[in-house]
């Protein structure tokens, strides 16, 4: 099957191309984001391979359609960026990567918990500066400490395991609460409780209508004063011009990020000698207790291997039955 891969880089190109047994699928990969510019790109390919920041909304599945491709298969477990509506009534099918290594995002959520937490980002310059002085850099310990964990899903569930060793209270907000995370300890209670209970809030679910925002204005009001956020999940799971806001009144102690609301324009980039025209994401950089990584959390050998596995394994599918493994569809979310 011949399958376009948008906004390749060369690791995906490495791990797509391992995964592919010689001459099973054509694959045929391209530097661009996929966006209605682009879209034109992929003529001739049943098949499209996109990323999370990939443009899979109306406009673009109707110019894949119209060239006759039939499978969009991501290479992530977000499926966010696609319009599930508009892709049904175009008889395109939409698959996903459910679960590689939930373990990648949930120990680099750690990372940047214990990053903020001990100051390392700080640290580190000062170290290399010959700057030995510790006024700054006081951290807390972990242990006996409360983390609130939104969404308890494959990564959230990960994620309680590791703070559950650190010997945290684990409390949780999750509609669909999970037996093993109640056997582990985990209290669920209601939003505004973990809100205003948490030392810190880390958010694991999924980007819908529903969840966008879910950390707005009014939510951070109902945080302890100086309480850690993490955000691995989804930009726009937070308004970050509110998140700002909360930075500038202390209620928000500390700020760790792998993912930006605006992240497209950014993300998976070098725009080192770049001017950043993004003004929130420029203030948000100024801070000394935000700590920003570039979506990078799921980017282990093994969950890009097992990444690889799984698109390689919808797409041969797809071709084998006309569906794909882990298909995406409005009816499996109704
Ligand atoms: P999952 O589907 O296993 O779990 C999501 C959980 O969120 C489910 O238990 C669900 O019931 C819960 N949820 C749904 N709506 C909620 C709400 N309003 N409030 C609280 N919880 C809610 O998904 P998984 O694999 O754990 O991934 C979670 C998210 O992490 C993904 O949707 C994706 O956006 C993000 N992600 C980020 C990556 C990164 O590199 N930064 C990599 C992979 C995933």
């Amino acid at each position: 099957m011949k399958v376009t891969v948008f906004s390749t880089k060369p690791y995906d190109t490495q791990f797509l191309s391992r995964a592919n047994p010689p001459g099973r699928h054509r694959l045929i990969f391209l530097d661009s984001r996929l966006t209605p510019e682009t879209a034109a790109a992929a003529g001739g390919s049943e098949a499209v391979c996109g990323f999370v920041n990939d443009d899979l909304g109306a406009g673009v599945l109707r110019v894949l359609a119209a060239q006759g491709t039939r499978l969009v298969a991501l290479r992530c477990a977000g499926f966010n960026n696609v319009d599930l509506v508009v892709a049904r009534d175009l008889g395109i099918c939409v698959a996903r990567v459910p679960e590689y290594s939930p373990h990648a995002v949930a120990e680099h959520t750690v990372a940047l918990i214990l990053t903020l937490n001990r100051k390392i980002h700080r640290a580190y310059a000062r170290v290399r500066e010959g700057n030995f002085a510790l006024d700054g850099l006081l951290g807390f310990d972990l242990h006996s400490r409360t983390v609130g964990i939104v969404g308890t899903g494959k990564i959230g569930a990960a994620f309680a395991r590791i703070m559950a060793g650190f010997g945290c209270h684990l409390l949780a907000f999750d509609p669909k609460p999970d037996p093993g995370c109640v056997a582990l300890g985990v209290s669920y209670v209601p939003m505004a409780k973990l809100l205003r209970d948490a030392d810190i809030v880390s958010l694991h679910c999924p980007l819908t209508p529903k969840t966008r925002h879910l950390i707005d204005a009014a939510a951070i009001a109902q945080m302890r004063q100086g309480a850690m956020l993490i955000n691995t999940s989804r930009g726009a799971v937070v308004d970050t011009r509110a998140v700002i806001k909360g930075l500038k009144s202390g209620r928000i102690g500390s700020l760790g990020l792998d993912v930006y609301e605006e992240e497209a324009d950014l993300f998976f980039e070098n725009l080192s000698d770049k001017v950043i025209q993004d003004d929130v994401f420029a203030r948000l950089l100024s801070f000394p207790n935000v700590v920003i990584t570039g979506h990078q959390a799921f980017f282990t050998a093994e969950a890009m291997h097992a990444i690889a596995e799984a698109t390689l394994a919808n797409i041969t599918e797809f071709e084998r039955s006309g569906r794909a493994l882990h298909e995406v569809s409005v009816e499996k979310l109704a």
